[in-house]
């Protein structure tokens, strides 16, 4: 199993997840964070001016799949999340080593 990590645009969000019900997605987590990347929140950057760290509102998704459909996932929020601007996001994946579902133990994949 993997673990998808991404942070999108705030109104990105409701396209991504029917994009990602679409391809067969059944679960994942939603949290309104606040975070920056390689512009550190900044639109523009003025040459030798100080500045401080500015945090931009994001939507963080957490995804657990099976391994075999985690670059349809990738590829699906990348392809949905996309506006060809700044701070469309990023995405992470990393390995899950075991899932239960609480109500009926069933583990792992079956547990997805
Ligand atoms: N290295 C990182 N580690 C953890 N989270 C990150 C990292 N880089 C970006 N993020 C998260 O992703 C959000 C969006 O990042 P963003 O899309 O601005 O990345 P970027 O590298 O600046 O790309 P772009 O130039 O397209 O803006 C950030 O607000 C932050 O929440
Ligand atoms: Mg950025």
């Amino acid at each position: 199993m993997k673990l998808i990590i991404a942070a999108i645009k705030p109104f990105k969000l409701e396209e991504v997840r029917e994009a990602l019900t679409t391809i067969g997605v059944r679960g994942m987590m939603v949290t309104e964070i606040k975070g920056f990347g390689s512009q550190s929140g900044h639109t523009e950057i003025y040459r030798g001016a100080e500045y401080a760290v500015n945090f931009v509102p994001k939507v963080k998704l957490e995804i657990v799949v099976a391994a075999a459909m985690a670059d349809q996932v990738v590829d699906t929020i990348a392809a949905t999340a996309k506006t060809d601007k700044i701070g469309d996001g990023k995405i992470f994946v990393v390995d899950v080593q075991s899932a239960v579902r609480v109500r009926t133990g069933e583990t792992n994949d079956n547990a997805l």
